[in-house]
């Protein structure tokens, strides 16, 4: 049986940290045994907040992908690529675009919350919301493009996406209404079970919160960050009796990064107050630092052949715009254009 196509994106925020290897990648790798998987860094999504800061852009793009590759993503069963080097996106996104009712977009709550978060950072706490930029407006239905242009089936995103895609089945469906074809599927999404991981300081883990650490970070800078992790705040002393379940960084940690036994013997220790949480941390950099070692030392050899890693990228270019290709012969011939 022929595979579905698999479609998903993320924006270039640059070296990825362990929630995006926890919550995406590994499933990613999994899911490259099951489907025909397009894989693309979301360069022109990056600019719908970001146009003004650009500077690190093309840095910031090559270490998503070399973290990518470190990690498993495979080259010879997915097809990786810059969205902005397949042009049939752009030209899908303009069609969609005149078929699209404003308030499509407008009423999406992922897109408020962008808005939302961007007014915050301009420092401006009034109600109302600032102007939104006709691309940032556009962000769900570039979205859709970048899916329905590679003939996507299957989209695994989190949470907070669900409603950039219910407009994107939203688009696919009026299409073929207008056109008259059966030419688009309703992509569906396949959501993440795994639960978000928090930054050292319990807060969401993210670049901008500083709270991150990253699948590139040295094993020192991985254990300094690590001591900085919140605990249980009721002990003061190594022979307090603990509560795991009110340390809310270090032992969720364990949970995610250790085996069974390490985490029930963690537990039982901290509960008898036989363990100190700076002990605890250090074993906790140890645990990490092992686990992701292979991964570092992968990406640091990529890093150092990096001709290699842009023939990977050129590569996945041009297959993912001749699948484009296929399905805009299509679109334009149902258009009359
Ligand atoms: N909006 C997604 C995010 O912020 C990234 C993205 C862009 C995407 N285009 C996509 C994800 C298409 C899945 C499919 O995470
Ligand atoms: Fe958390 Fe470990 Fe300290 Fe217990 S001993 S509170 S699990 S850091």
């Amino acid at each position: 049986m022929q595979k579905e196509n698999l479609v998903s994106g993320m924006r270039s925020t640059g070296k990825l940290h362990l929630g995006h290897y926890m919550g995406v990648i590994t499933n990613w790798v999994k899911l490259q045994e099951d489907y025909n998987c397009f894989y693309f860094v979301a360069d022109w999504h990056a600019l719908t907040t970001k146009f003004d800061k650009t500077e690190t852009l093309k840095q910031d793009k090559l270490d998503v992908v070399l973290d990518w590759l470190a990690c498993g993503i495979n080259p010879e069963k997915s097809t990786i690529y810059f969205q902005s080097k397949v042009l049939q996106i752009a030209e899908l996104h303009i069609l969609l675009s005149m078929i699209t009712p404003n308030n499509w977009a407008e009423r999406d709550p992922t897109l408020k919350d962008m808005v939302k978060i961007l007014k915050n950072k301009d420092g401006d706490n009034s109600e109302n919301l600032p102007q939104m930029s006709y691309g940032l407006l556009g962000y769900p239905i570039l979205m859709s493009a970048d899916i329905m242009a590679m003939n996507g089936a299957i989209v695994p995103v989190g949470t907070d996406q669900l409603a950039h895609l219910e407009i994107t089945r939203d688009i696919a469906r009026r299409f073929n209404n207008i056109y008259n074809v059966e030419l688009f599927n309703e992509p569906k999404p396949k959501l993440t079970e795994i639960p978000l991981l928090c930054g050292v300081d319990g807060q969401k883990m993210g670049k901008s919160f500083h709270n991150d650490i990253k699948i590139s970070d040295t094993e020192e800078e991985t254990s300094k960050k690590l001591m900085q992790c919140i605990t249980d705040r009721s002990r003061a002393r190594k022979d307090d009796l603990g509560h795991p379940e009110q340390c809310e960084v270090a032992f969720k940690y364990y949970e995610v990064f250790a085996d069974k036994e390490t985490v029930t013997q963690v537990d039982c220790e901290c509960r008898q107050g036989k363990r100190g949480c700076a002990d605890c941390k250090r074993q906790l950099g140890r645990i990490i630092n092992e686990k992701f070692a292979p991964i570092r030392t992968k990406r640091m050899e990529l890093a150092k052949d990096i001709d290699k890693v842009f023939d990977i990228i050129n590569e996945g270019n041009k297959k993912a715009a001749s699948e484009a290709e296929k399905i805009m012969k299509k679109v334009r011939d149902a258009v009359n254009i």
